[in-house]
């Protein structure tokens, strides 16, 4: 089975200095101070004991944050290792479950890890999600939302409009992106007992690098995916990523803070993106999904390359082949990438 196994591939992380990484999402702002300090102060002989394997002051900090309860909350090694038990824990089922044609690479992977039959759901010509596709027998549902790579964004009611209308499949929203501009469907848990909406630190609390996720949905998803959980690794959060994390939550003043710059710096990017003759997909996200009508994706891929600024560029599917998935940097990155693709242009 393992040889017939196609695995998901990262953004690259090149060891070169002076490089313009607009190539994995990542926040361009370093994490809050006040999560520095906390994963310091786990720098002390109490390493040599191991960490509290359910992470449960930190799931009371998500739970706080969210306003919901602490059954209700499951943490995890970054968002991607929450998704992988989501699959196996609520996904497997005799239907095919339904996902966009272009969406997370990350989920086919799981679906060819887990053995969980699938089918994909084309966006529009416009690449948004269309609820009333998904109004088909299925296995379960998820979406990542905002979309990546497009960035496109659906919105609560189209959520809401979603779960009625699938009431009996398990439908997981990832949100990986959505404190970037987007209204999280978090408060439909109450009323809607087969939503999961998963999240990460990784990107709007600038921590890619501690590796924290978290799921919120009523008790009864959440015990299923502990006992995944603790059929696989008891300690999925060492000290440093539960102390860090929840030093993040608590600050959120802070994560506020970045995500509006990276907001601002969004606005200023696709205006000058425009003016070079791209079209740029309506984006909530951290990255903009980008083409233009004169020059291939690749090529401009690889030309950025040469003058070290590194976007991401998907060769499949055809669709989305003339387009550059490009993060959102400081100001001055996303200066230096503007600068480049004016000479290109
Ligand atoms: C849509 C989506 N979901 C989940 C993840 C995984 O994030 P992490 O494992 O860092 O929490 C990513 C990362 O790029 C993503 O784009």
């Amino acid at each position: 089975m393992v040889h017939g196994l196609t695995p998901y591939v990262p953004g690259e992380q090149p060891k070169l200095a002076n490089l313009v990484k607009l190539n994995t999402n990542e926040n361009p702002y370093g994490p809050s101070p006040k999560v520095i300090e906390a994963v310091r102060a786990e720098a002390a002989d109490t390493l040599r004991l191991y960490p509290d394997p359910n992470s449960d002051r930190l799931r009371a900090g998500v739970a706080a944050y969210h306003g919901v309860a602490f059954g209700q909350v499951f943490v995890g090694n970054g968002s991607d290792e929450v998704l992988a038990h989501a699959f196996m824990a609520l996904l497997k089922h005799e239907q095919p479950i339904l996902f966009p044609d272009i969406s997370y690479s990350f989920y086919p992977v799981y679906c060819g890890l887990y053995e969980i039959a699938h089918r994909t759901i084309p966006l529009t010509e416009q690449f948004e999600i269309r609820v009333d596709d998904y109004f088909v027998p299925n296995g379960g549902i998820i979406f990542p939302n905002p979309n990546a790579p497009t960035g496109r964004l659906l919105a609560r009611a189209e959520i809401e409009r979603l779960l009625a209308g699938n009431p009996d499949s398990v439908v997981v929203v990832d949100e990986a992106y959505i404190d970037f501009g987007g209204e999280s469907a978090v408060p439909l848990v109450a009323r809607h007992p087969q939503l999961l909406v998963i999240r990460t630190l990784s990107k709007s609390h600038a921590l890619a690098g501690l590796r924290v996720g978290y799921a919120i949905g009523q008790p009864h998803l959440i015990e299923a995916l502990v006992r995944v959980k603790d059929s696989f690794n008891s300690y999925p959060l060492d000290r440093f990523a539960q102390a860090g994390a929840l030093a993040s939550i608590e600050d959120h003043a802070y994560f506020e803070s970045i995500c509006a710059k990276v907001v601002a710096t969004r606005t200023r990017l696709v205006a000058a993106m425009q003016a070079l003759g791209f079209d740029v997909l309506p984006s909530a996200a951290n990255f903009i999904f980008a083409r233009h009508p004169a020059h291939e994706g690749a090529a401009l891929a690889a030309a950025l390359r040469e003058r070290n600024i590194i976007v991401r560029h998907f060769r499949s599917p055809e669709r989305i082949a003339p387009f550059l998935r490009i993060t959102v940097g400081t100001d001055a990155q996303c200066d230096a990438l503007v600068g480049a693709l004016r000479a290109l242009c």
